[in-house]
């Protein structure tokens, strides 16, 4: 039976050093971390999460403002919103939600950002100092930042040696991912839907990290015995045992059979869910540090 990691539990001490760290600044007299959040439209997922990433960043004590905008909004009035955010001293992160409507290029959204308050660490200047292994001055994406955690909670800062395996090549998650595991000297292999033999690969690893949005796809028989699994999907699926017309999440590994053979894995929800937000905290009250002069805090 694997170790279970309790994402909820490391999220909350995460928040809880975003707490004191933004009550400290408070006591210096530079004031409070600043989060903008803004989202386009009405995508029902996208809402519950906005909702929750202000929710949380006024329980850190942070100055929280959420832009809500028509779907109808055009890039140049976006665009026009970035440029005044990025101008305002008072918000150090600034969070586009994503996915945007149809007439807004979001590459062109996101590079708009200013880098040094580009919290979700999408801006090619911090994309480039994560590639290049500058993650002193970095703002690294907030699901494989908190990824990361997860596994030095089970196997330590340094991972030499390690084989790690990523399945899913996205900007957002899987290329961020196997750049922190190769910083922290694992040998990295990223695989997608054309990789060759993927169970026989996935049975090399040592840490096996999901991130491909299909439900349940990895099988107790791809893990490799004792690994650490990393599940970051998160999948609604129909729960007819639960009743008619209810549902049920689940990520990207069967978790029935992977528990029997890992030796730690992240639970769907409750494993990598609720790092995702922490670690937006976590970069919104970096930010707030670097702008005030201070030393960067680290996590
Ligand atoms: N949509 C889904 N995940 C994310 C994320 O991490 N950041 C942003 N901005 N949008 C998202």
């Amino acid at each position: 039976m694997a170790q279970v990691i309790d994402g909820k539990n490391v999220a909350e001490e995460v928040v809880r050093k975003v707490k004191a760290l933004t009550g400290d600044l408070a006591a210096q007299g530079k004031g409070k971390p600043g989060l903008a959040v803004v989202i386009v439209g009405e995508d029902p997922a996208s809402q519950v999460y906005v909702a929750s990433k202000s929710r949380t960043a006024k329980e850190c004590g942070f100055h929280s403002v959420q832009h809500t905008l028509d779907a109808a909004t055009t890039q140049a009035e976006l665009l026009a919103l970035i440029s005044r955010l990025n101008a305002d001293p008072e918000i150090h992160g600034i969070l586009v939600q994503l996915p945007l409507p149809g007439q807004i290029d979001a590459g062109t959204v996101i590079q708009a950002i200013a880098p040094e308050k580009d919290v979700d660490g999408f801006h090619f200047i911090n994309v480039g100092k994560l590639g290049t292994g500058e993650l002193e001055t970095a703002f690294v994406p907030c699901t494989p930042a908190g990824s990361m955690l997860l596994i030095e909670r089970v196997r330590g800062k340094d991972l030499s040696g390690l084989n790690a395996v990523v399945i899913g090549r996205s900007n957002i998650v899987g290329k961020p991912m196997a750049n922190l595991l190769l910083s922290a000297n694992c040998t990295v292999t990223v695989a997608h839907s054309r990789t060759r033999d993927l169970p026989a690969l996935a049975r090399t690893a040592d840490i096996l990290v999901a991130a491909v949005g299909r439900p349940e796809m990895v099988r107790g028989d791809w893990v490799k015995p004792g690994a650490t699994v990393i599940d970051v999907g998160i999948n609604r699926i129909p729960a007819p045992e639960k009743g008619e017309g209810k549902t049920r999440l689940v990520g990207d590994v069967a978790y029935a059979e992977a528990e029997k053979v890992a030796g730690a894995i992240t639970p769907v929800p409750g494993g990598v869910g609720p790092m995702t937000i922490a670690m937006l905290m976590a970069n919104t009250v970096v930010s707030a540090y670097l702008a005030a002069g201070l030393d960067r805090p680290s996590f």
